[in-house]
């Protein structure tokens, strides 16, 4: 089923989302927490790049999930707060991190601004959200919220799966080629025929998954707006694409190194539009 909202914020999903996310958090972690290729070779090296972590920094992680990212940012000398609404997902992250990690987690609904403004007992000099704003119903409210609890200047690091590219509603082909010179070639790609309308519909993040969950599709335009209506402006953004080398038997995003399946994005606050 699909349902297509074009506002993009999607609460009557809310509730169900979390019984999923939390239905599906420990076969999640236990199939990825230890790093995927997504992980490895596009999300962490790009999101570091535009994060550009600095030990002293206070970071706030939303939609945490297993904690992979907040490790990492604690283990380059930052202090992290993370939060996400799967208490499963925070129990797996709390069972994954030292004692003495300078990491504390919440169990917070990214769709409720005040829960997230009273985490903020001083600023966060950044914040970051890897690969979780398209599995939200509704963003607004983290956008408005990011806006206050931010220094200014601030920035947020986000990653989503590429709205133009990979959605719920996508095909992946392989098709066999005749080039030029005679020879057979396999290509790889997308077939697109939705796009601009935001919608809800069942997916499988992991295929053999549990539960399918809900994807939140909202064209860029969407998105940014999401971002801009609170105040922020993007100055940095990254679209990677898999390297080649790491193609794999199968309609795999491996085996087309010029589709970016992932974007992500450094937004800052313009001083424009905030409260
Ligand atoms: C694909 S996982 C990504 C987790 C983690 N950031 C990572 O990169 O491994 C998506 C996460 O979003 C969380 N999530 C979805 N909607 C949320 C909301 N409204 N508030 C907080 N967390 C939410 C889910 O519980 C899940 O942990």
């Amino acid at each position: 089923m699909t349902r297509v909202q074009q506002d993009g914020e999607f609460p009557e999903q809310a509730d169900e989302n979390r019984r999923i996310w939390d239905a599906n958090a420990r076969w999640w972690d236990d199939r990825i927490g230890g790093g995927n290729d997504f992980q490895v070779l596009l999300i962490e090296p790009a999101t570091d790049r535009l994060l550009d972590v600095r030990a002293g920094d206070t970071i706030l992680d939303a939609a945490c999930g297993a904690g992979r990212y907040a490790r990492r940012m604690a283990a380059l000398g930052a202090r992290v707060v993370a939060f996400d609404y799967s208490a499963e997902f925070i129990a797996r992250a709390r069972a994954r991190t030292a004692a003495d990690a300078a990491i504390e987690y919440h169990v917070l609904d990214a769709g409720n601004a005040e829960a997230i403004l009273s985490l903020a007992a001083t600023r966060f000099d950044k914040a970051v959200c890897t690969m979780a704003i398209m599995d939200m119903p509704e963003i607004r409210q983290l956008f408005a919220a990011l806006s206050r609890v931010l220094v200014p200047g601030g920035a947020f690091v986000f990653s989503v799966t590429h709205p133009c590219f990979h959605s719920a509603a996508i095909q992946r082909f392989a098709e066999i080629h005749e080039e030029d010179g005679g020879r057979h070639v396999a290509r790889s790609g997308v077939k697109v025929s939705s796009y601009l309308s935001p919608f809800a519909r069942k997916t499988e993040g992991i295929i053999g998954q549990p539960e399918p969950q809900w994807f939140f599709h909202r064209p860029l335009s969407a998105l940014f707006r999401a971002g801009f209506d609170a105040g922020f402006v993007v100055d940095g953004m990254e679209e990677p694409g898999f390297p080649p080398g790491h193609a794999k038997p199968g309609v795999r995003w491996t085996n087309m190194p010029d589709i970016p399946p992932i974007m992500v994005v450094r937004m800052k606050l313009s001083g424009v539009g905030r409260e």
